[in-house]
């Protein structure tokens, strides 16, 4: 199978050779056509986006305004801070001038003269590689004023990278233009959306990096070509990163829709010691995750998923044998939402608190019979009432993970007994989260 993201191409990252493999044609290619026809092109390719929703790419583009004499912005986004997802960095490492040329691209047809890629403050390295990409870009006069030049065009666009400063929120689309804007990374209420009023209130189109890098190959060999790789509602091909006990972790790049077992026990190996498998979370630690014995035919891609009960996401897939307690692991996940909330809303602020404090009661063999049942009446309560989908991403681990393993957990609650409040205000936030006693131990 053809790779279309990560190529077996030494050196792709340098310039000379990106160019010598075919890369900027689909630029030149492009920016000859009309914005709408590019819009067009996208929209009949089926490319949906790679950043956890798999929403249409040209069908968001389509959102934008014609007509307005304000400013347009493209975002890149390239935050990746979901548990369970690192697919983002390795195309800024080894194919950063394909993000780069699909970001032109969608930025000229959305008419975006600024385009921001936002990377993640942890990313250290990548940050220097993805810098030294869009140097060598402007250096070509493949970027900037001087494209006008190399393309024979009048429209340019400047690129930017803007570095985050470490918060999972500011990967959620109005949080990273709130940190773009140089404010606290608070996501903001929708709609309006992004295309309405997005950066400085202006127009704006957020697209994850592997999305925008399918871009050039669309161009290039025509959207049906590209609409029949893989899955027919989710073409293209998809870069997997698989985690957790398997013998060959790594990000595959394989075609949407291929089967979840193949993934797992071909390109990554099989299992650690050839243990059974308990668990799969298939699309980062926000989605929620499959029984061992429910992967037979689950195919990776959106709407596969969906009816296998989970969802794509990032495509983040992480494996977990028979021997991994899952309370751990629910604990693990919730506490990392409990510490990214941005503390905006109180479902979310208190309630990932709330789930935290019950996981390490029970940890600490203090579990009460009602725990369960509290945790998923939390999870309930947290869902579909918060600004932004981080509520989702606490709650569908804890309450999807309750509901199929529900005997794993049961050990670890007693019988029902009558805990007295440690004092007499509500918030629970008085009370101090001791750090994993059991990890400790
Ligand atoms: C809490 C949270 C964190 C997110 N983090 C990322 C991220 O790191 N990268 C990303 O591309 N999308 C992330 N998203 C999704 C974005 O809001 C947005 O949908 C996506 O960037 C759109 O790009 P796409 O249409 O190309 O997928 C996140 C969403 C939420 C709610
Ligand atoms: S859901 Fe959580 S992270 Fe999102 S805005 Fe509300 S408090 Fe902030």
């Amino acid at each position: 199978m053809e790779k279309l993201i990560l190529p077996d191409i030494p050196d792709l990252d340098k310039l000379d050779v990106y160019k010598k493999h075919g890369g900027f044609e689909a630029a030149k290619k492009a920016l000859r056509m009309s914005p709408d026809d590019i819009i067009e092109e996208v929209k009949k390719s089926g490319l949906r986006g790679r950043g956890g929703a798999a929403f249409s790419a040209g069908l968001k583009w389509s959102f934008m305004p014609k007509t307005t004499d304000r400013p347009k912005y493209l975002c890149i986004n390239g935050d990746e801070s979901e548990p369970g997802s690192f697919k983002d960095r390795q195309i800024f490492e080894f194919n950063p001038f394909q993000m780069i040329e699909g970001a032109l691209i969608a930025s000229y047809a959305i008419g975006a003269r600024t385009c921001y890629i936002y990377i993640r403050g942890e990313y250290y390295k990548w940050i220097k590689l993805v810098q030294k990409a869009l140097d060598a870009a402007y250096e070509d006069g493949l970027l900037g004023e001087k494209m006008k030049k190399t393309f024979g065009t009048d429209f340019a666009v400047e690129m930017y990278l803007h570095v985050g400063a470490g918060a999972y929120i500011c990967g959620e689309e109005s949080s990273l233009m709130s940190s773009i804007e140089g404010k606290r990374g608070y996501p903001r209420v929708k709609p309006p959306f992004p295309a309405q009023a997005g950066l400085w209130g202006d127009p704006t189109t957020i697209n994850n990096v592997e999305t925008v890098a399918n871009v050039p190959h669309i161009i290039n060999r025509g959207a049906e070509w590209y609409s029949k790789i893989g899955a027919e509602k989710h073409p293209g091909t998809i870069l997997f990163g698989v985690s957790g006990h398997v013998k060959k972790p790594g990000v595959y790049e394989l075609p949407s829709g291929t089967l979840l077992t193949e993934i797992i026990h071909e390109h990554a190996g099989g299992v650690l010691g050839d243990k059974k498998i308990k668990a799969v979370i298939p699309g980062g630690s926000s989605m929620p995750p499959l029984r061992g014995d429910q992967l037979e035919g689950v195919r990776m891609d959106a709407d596969s998923l969906k009816e296998a009960g989970s969802g794509i996401g990032t495509g983040g897939i992480m494996v977990m044998d028979e021997d991994t307690d899952l309370l751990k692991v629910l604990w693990r996940i919730t506490h990392f939402y409990h510490h990214e909330s941005c503390g905006q809303c109180t479902p979310c602020r208190e309630g990932c608190g709330w789930m935290e404090k019950i996981f390490l009661r029970m940890l600490d063999g203090r579990g009460v019979k009602g725990d369960l049942d509290l945790l998923v009446s939390v999870a309930n309560n947290i869902e579909g009432n918060t600004i932004c989908a981080l509520g989702e991403a606490a709650a569908w681990p804890v309450k999807f993970m309750i509901a199929r393993f529900r005997d794993e957990f049961e050990k670890y609650v007693g019988e029902e007994i009558k805990l007295e409040p440690a004092d007499k205000v509500h918030s629970m936030r008085k009370t101090e989260t001791p750090i994993a006693p059991f990890a400790l131990k």
